[in-house]
C-alpha cells in the first residue's frame, strides 16, 4: 500500500458537516485561481518577463501628501497624548463629514448615513448579511465576482448549473455591446436585491443618467434594495452621475459602496466606505442603517486609525489633485491597450470611464484567449467568464500597471495579433 493511501485511511475526520453552500462552488475564485496559474506559467518558463494585467492591483505609489499622514498618526501611536485604541466602528466622525461632503455635496447624504470600512468588497459580505439567506438577487452579468460568490455564501442561490456557468435562480442582467452594457429591464424579472456597479468592472461602461434613473424607478416599482458599487466612480471622463444618489428618490431605494483601493493605491492599505441613506426601509419600515449598523458592530471593529489618517489626507484639496494625478495616469495606460487593440482590428470597449479594457474575441472561449496570450506572450489578463455568463467571449485587460509594461505588453499584443 503506498503511504499517500495509508496516510488517506487514518485520516481523522470531525463529525461537522461541511457548510452545503461551500459546496455550491465548482470553480476557484478568479483572481487568485489567475495567480496560480501566473506562477505555473512562471515555473514552466522561468526566464519569461511575464507582465500581469490581469487582477485590478494599483501598481503607482501613494502620494506622499497621503503617506505622510499616515506616518504622522503612526507615530502618534507611540506617544501617550497620540495613542487611541478603539475607534467607533462606523469610522471616525471627520473622515465620515469628508466623505460626506466630497462625494455627495448636495445628495442630501449625512455624516451619519456613511460607514467607512476596510473595503468596498468586505462590505459587500457584510451587506449580504444584512440581507440574510432568503432574498433573491439580480446581477449585471458581467460584473465583480464578489457579488455572486457573496450571495452563494449566503445560500440565497440554487446549485451552480455546470452547463451554462451559472447559479440557479441569481436573476443574470446581461450587459452586451449589443444592449450598450445596460439590461433591458423590461425582461428582468423581480428580485429583492439589484448588484449593479457603474463604471462597471469589468466591462468599463458607465450607465447614464437616464438609465440610471430608470434603475431606480425599476427598483421602486419592484420594492427592491440596489446595491450601487461605484468603487470606479472618479475614473469617469463622461458626464454621467458618479453617484446613484444624483438621482431623485434613490436614497428610498439604494445603498452605495465604494471605495480608495483605485483612487489613491489603498488596494493594500484597506479603506472604504458605504452609504446607507436613512430613509431606506425594510418592508415592515424598520431602516436598513440600523441592521448594518448592526452587523457592523459584530463583525467589524473599524478600519485601521492609520488608515482613516489617510483617507483623510486623501479628501484634503492637495490629496484630491494628487488622486485625480494617479487616476490620469491609469486613464492614460488604458488608452493606449485600447488604442492598440482597436488599431489590430478588434472591438474594444471601456477604458474611459474606468481602468479597465474589454476586449471582444467573437465566438472564442475567453479561457482560450486568455491561455493563448499568456502561452505565447507571457501577459497575464482575464477571461470574460470569470465575471460570469455574460463575459464569455471576451477578455478585461487591466491598465494598472507601469508605464514601461504597458508599453511593452502593447508591442507584445501587436506581434500575436498582427
Ligand atoms: C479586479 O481585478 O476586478 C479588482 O481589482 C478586484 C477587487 O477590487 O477586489
Amino acid at each position: 500500500m503506498s503511504p499517500f493511501k495509508q496516510k488517506e485511511k487514518t485520516a481523522y475526520k470531525t463529525q461537522v458537516a461541511r457548510n452545503a453552500n461551500m459546496a455550491k462552488f465548482q470553480a476557484a475564485y478568479i483572481f487568485p485561481e489567475i495567480a496560480r496559474r501566473r506562477d505555473a506559467h512562471l515555473q514552466k518558463y522561468p526566464d519569461a518577463q511575464v507582465i500581469s494585467l490581469g487582477h485590478g492591483d494599483t501598481t503607482e505609489p501613494i502620494p506622499e501628501v497621503i503617506t505622510s499622514a499616515m506616518e504622522k498618526r503612526s507615530q502618534a501611536l507611540s506617544t501617550l497624548e497620540g495613542y487611541s485604541g478603539y475607534g467607533p466602528a462606523q469610522g471616525e466622525k471627520p473622515l465620515r463629514a469628508a466623505i460626506a461632503s466630497t462625494f455627495y455635496d448636495n445628495l442630501g447624504i449625512e455624516e451619519d448615513d456613511i460607514f467607512v470600512s476596510d473595503g468596498a468588497k468586505c462590505d459587500i459580505s457584510r451587506l449580504q448579511l444584512v440581507f440574510g439567506s432568503s432574498v433573491t438577487m439580480a446581477v449585471q452579468s458581467p460584473s465583480y465576482p464578489a457579488y455572486v460568490q457573496s450571495s452563494v455564501v449566503m445560500g440565497q442561490t440554487a446549485q451552480y448549473q455546470k452547463d451554462v456557468e451559472k447559479f440557479g435562480n441569481i436573476e443574470y442582467m446581461t450587459c452586451t455591446p449589443e444592449n450598450g452594457f445596460f439590461p433591458d429591464l423590461r425582461k428582468v424579472a423581480r428580485t429583492d436585491t439589484i448588484f449593479f456597479c457603474s463604471p462597471n468592472n469589468p466591462t468599463g461602461s458607465a450607465a447614464t443618467r437616464e438609465q440610471l434613473t430608470q434603475l431606480v424607478q425599476f427598483a421602486k416599482d419592484n420594492g427592491s434594495i440596489i446595491v450601487y458599487d461605484s468603487a470606479y466612480a472618479m475614473y469617469m471622463s463622461d458626464d454621467n452621475p458618479r453617484s446613484i444618489f444624483e438621482i431623485p428618490g434613490a436614497k428610498e431605494v439604494a445603498i452605495e459602496t465604494s471605495s480608495f483601493s483605485k483612487y489613491a493605491g489603498f488596494t493594500g492599505v484597506r479603506l472604504g466606505w458605504t452609504v446607507v441613506p436613512k430613509q431606506l426601509l425594510f418592508s415592515d419600515g424598520f431602516p436598513v442603517a440600523k441592521d448594518f449598523n448592526r452587523i457592523v458592530c459584530t463583525c467589524f471593529s473599524g478600519a485601521s486609525n492609520i488608515a482613516q489618517a489617510g483617507g483623510l489626507a486623501c479628501l484634503s484639496p492637495e490629496g484630491i489633485k494628487a488622486m485625480h494625478d494617479v487616476i490620469s495616469f491609469y486613464k492614460e495606460n488604458a488608452g493606449i491597450l485600447a488604442y492598440t487593440f482597436e488599431s489590430l482590428g478588434f472591438k474594444v470597449y471601456g477604458g474611459k470611464n474606468a481602468p479597465y479594457v474589454w476586449i471582444h474575441f467573437p465566438g472564442r472561449s475567453s479561457w482560450d484567449v486568455f491561455n493563448e496570450i499568456l502561452e505565447k506572450i507571457h501577459v497575464v489578463t482575464i477571461p470574460g467568464i470569470g465575471f460570469g455568463p455574460g463575459g464569455e467571449g471576451f477578455i478585461r485587460v487591466s491598465a494598472f500597471g507601469h508605464r514601461r509594461n504597458v508599453l511593452e505588453a502593447s508591442e507584445r499584443f501587436k506581434q500575436l495579433y498582427k
